[in-house]
């Protein structure tokens, strides 16, 4: 573990150390390789050069490197560029990349150790390559050698093409970019309840009227939020939309032959593909056009939730069977993903075909049934040569000996560990990390980037049987490639570090600062990134007389515009070149534009004129140490109108922000202290919470995190002399599990250790 910081270190250390002035752009690798020595001067890869190969097989890789550098000429044998396959190479998929005066050589453990090493060769080279027109740059390269190999063998991205439809170029441009991140796994969640979207011959209704559907609630919010965004990013492209009979319809799906095309332009790019039919549930796409598939006839279509399929019914089995004799044929990789998460198993309680199944096989209930029925169709995998793969839920009722489990359930903390110690392989998507769908804010990158898959309580063995890390893209709020991609860039790119295994969440400056460039290469291959956040500013701020406003962003290409009326800045606004000096409460909206000229969401940060504010006029000596917490139940939405209606459990005196042991389901949190500042001064408050929260100090309101929500921190500040100041605190979870917690910055932005009291 230690080792492979320090290589990482080691490798950032020696790039800097010896800089090579002909090189167009320095060296920014993501993921950060685990070897480099760089030598002084530069290689250029002619117009006419040639690609070798040692091995027939390799083809595939020389014709991707040719269109690349667009280099038509490959020839077996010694070249230029040399691709070679060596099994002697001791690490799966290790590759070596040696650039010297006379030409460049990846030598690879396997095929796909070759297009790692040919990934690595991409991002060395000026980010101009990524354009899909004839390349004028010059081609100039440092003088490496690299030696690098990655930890998990699974570094996954799932995309959701249910919900929302992905065209077939659409995902080749999600696999091109996969690629140039070294991730290897492409699971593609293929039926949901609103859309089935693979081609199935034997069940033509499934795409014929499965694929398609009217607008439904997800659409309705994507279109509320295009409205109150002003965001292009949730309009439906329109080859998506068609009008049938005054209906506005939704739709799009893949024929065989498509995912035929997909599968094998994955396969040249070294990534396997695994294909998802989810069930037992999250399948009324296809029970609302077959309807004996449900215990009741009876379609729940396009619901969210909605009745799972009859376990109960040989017939049922044999559809489940056939669709997946299908799909077997069309995706090479030993891995199928069943699905079977959150089915919702009250039909099977009243079906008697359900109930008469649970009596002969000997089941116990519900649970068993589905384990039952995922144990039924792994059998059916293994003699078609397939491996099963299914969401964290098939541990409940019973796990099989060899299915792999995929955690998402971040709530599940034992999941993981449950499955591998009793031997069965597992794939970590912990969701408060890896949901990609999930709101970005200020701390998710880092947060990503800290995720160490060596859990608590996992022994060397278990961790064994962790293949590796994948990230979720859900779509239900994701209906365009924009927004896809908006949703995953840069966040990917912290996955990526990390399955490959030269993350050190302790250098992350050195990573964000690596990523720079790669938003220019973005730029290039016109990826609709989320620009980095603005800084220089909290969400809410506090002056005395007079301040600099400053709004700044580590990419040097953002334009940054900005209005102090409230309005949303258009290209139009005023540009900011350099700090804004007021003497006035000023509420100003920043907006930050991309090369292309597309905007990111506007922030809202307000700048407000204080005094110093007098300490409270109260004998210390007859406070207690720490603060005094109410416990509340309620169904809670929010912070409003807080113990009305409330039913207080308890009173306790607490040491710190946070939630108390045991303290959970339906939860209001009301805290009250004095809070003791050491000098006056402009204080920073940092206020983490997962659901909602509201800090107060003398009455008033610093940090506003209101709402149901998951893990968010907002910052605020106010201003007050030395002394005790009176804090309140409400906070609230929403029965679904919680965080809270609260820090303090001095207005040189260091930690302040302040005291309580009540
Ligand atoms: C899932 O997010 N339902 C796997
Ligand atoms: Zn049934």
């Amino acid at each position: 573990m230690k080792l492979r910081w320090i290589t990482g270190i080691m490798a950032a250390l020696l790039i800097s150390s010896c800089s090579a002035p002909d090189v167009a752009e320095e060296i920014a690798l993501i993921p950060q390789v685990r070897e480099i020595t760089q030598q002084q001067g530069s290689y250029t890869i002619k117009a006419n050069a040639v690609i070798g190969i040692s091995d027939e097989n390799l083809q595939p890789a020389a014709t991707y490197l040719g269109a690349m550098l667009q280099l038509a000429k490959i020839e077996k044998g010694n070249a230029d560029i040399n691709l070679i396959v060596d099994g002697s190479l001791t690490n799966t998929d290790e590759y070596r990349l040696e650039i010297n005066k006379s030409g460049i050589t990846i030598t690879g453990q396997s095929y796909r150790g070759v297009m790692l090493g040919i990934q690595t060769l991409r991002q060395l080279l000026p980010a101009e390559i990524e354009k899909k027109s004839v390349v004028n740059t010059k081609l100039v390269l440092p003088l490496v050698n690299i030696s690098d190999h990655p930890r998990e063998q699974w570094r996954g991205l799932m995309l959701d093409v249910s919900r929302h439809f992905f065209t077939p170029a659409e995902v080749k441009e999600l696999l091109d970019i996969m690629a140039l991140y070294k991730f290897n796994k492409f699971h593609w969640h293929l039926s949901d309840d609103q859309g089935w979207r693979i081609e199935i011959k034997k069940y033509p209704l499934l795409t014929e009227k499965g694929a398609f559907r009217k607008l439904n609630s997800q659409d309705r919010e994507c279109m509320r939020m295009r409205k109150e965004q002003q965001n292009p990013d949730f309009d439906f492209p329109a080859d998506r939309i068609k009008v049938v009979e005054n209906d506005t319809i939704y739709g799009g799906f893949y024929t065989q032959e498509e995912i035929k095309d997909i599968v094998a332009y994955a396969g040249q790019r070294g990534i396997d593909v695994i294909p998802e039919i989810d069930m037992p549930g999250h399948f009324s796409a296809a029970i609302a056009n077959y309807p004996y598939l449900a215990c009741f006839n009876q379609a729940g279509w396009g619901h969210t939730f909605s009745a799972p399929i009859c376990p109960g019914k040989d017939e049922v089995l044999e559809f489940c069977k056939d669709v997946y004799s299908e799909v077997f044929q069309l995706f090479p990789f030993e891995y199928v993903h069943l699905g079977a998460d959150e089915v919702e198993k009250d039909n099977w309680k009243k079906c008697p075909n359900c109930q008469k199944r649970i009596k002969t096989e000997g089941l116990k209930d519900e649970f068993e049934l589905q384990s039952w029925f995922v144990k039924s169709m792994e059998k059916f995998f293994n003699e078609n040569g397939k491996k099963l793969l299914g969401w964290d839920e098939i541990l409940e009722g019973g796990l099989s000996e060899t299915a792999t489990i995929m955690w998402w359930r971040s709530w599940v903390k034992d999941a993981v560990h449950r499955a591998t110690a009793q031997g069965n392989n597992a794939v970590m998507a912990p969701n408060s990390y890896f949901y990609f769908d999930y709101a970005a804010d200020v701390k998710t990158l880092q947060n990503v980037y800290s995720f160490n898959p060596e859990l608590e309580g996992l022994s060397k063995e278990q961790f064994n049987k962790v293949l590796g890390l994948q990230a979720n893209i859900w779509a239900e709020w994701i209906p365009s490639r924009e927004r896809m991609q908006y949703m995953i860039f840069p966040r990917m790119t912290a996955l990526a570090e990390v399955a490959w295994g030269t993350a050190n969440p302790a250098e992350f400056e050195n990573y964000r600062q690596r990523l720079v460039p790669h938003f220019n290469r973005w730029d290039i291959m016109n990826i609709n990134y989320r620009i980095p956040d603005l800084e220089g500013f909290e969400s809410k701020n506090v002056f005395i007389g007079s301040t600099d406003v400053t709004a700044t962003c580590i990419l040097p290409s953002v334009e940054i515009r900005y209005t102090t009326d409230g309005s949303v800045p258009t290209k139009e606004s005023t540009l900011y070149t350099g700090p804004v000096n007021i003497t006035e409460t000023t509420t100003f909206t920043f907006r930050s534009f991309r090369k292309n000229g597309t905007a990111d969401v506007p922030v809202k940060t307000e700048f407000v004129k204080q005094e110093l504010a007098e300490p409270a006029n109260v004998d210390k000596s007859t406070l207690k140490e720490g603060l005094q917490c109410k416990i509340y139940e309620k169904k809670y939405v929010n912070c409003e109108n807080f113990t009305d209606g409330a039913k207080l459990l308890n009173t306790i005196s607490v040491d710190k922000v946070a939630i108390p042991q045991g303290a959970k389901g339906w939860l209001g949190l009301e805290f009250d202290a004095y809070i003791e500042v050491p000098e006056d001064g402009i204080y920073s408050f940092a206020l983490l919470s997962d659901d909602g929260s509201r800090l107060y100090i003398n009455d008033y309101l610093v940090v506003d995190n209101d709402g149901a929500h998951g893990p968010r921190e907002l910052s605020g500040q106010y201003a007050m002399k030395a002394g005790l100041h009176a804090l309140k605190i409400h906070y609230f979870d929403g029965n679904n599990g919680g965080s809270l917690g609260l820090k303090v910055y001095s207005s040189s932005k260091q930690e302040v250790a302040v005291k309580y009291f009540h």
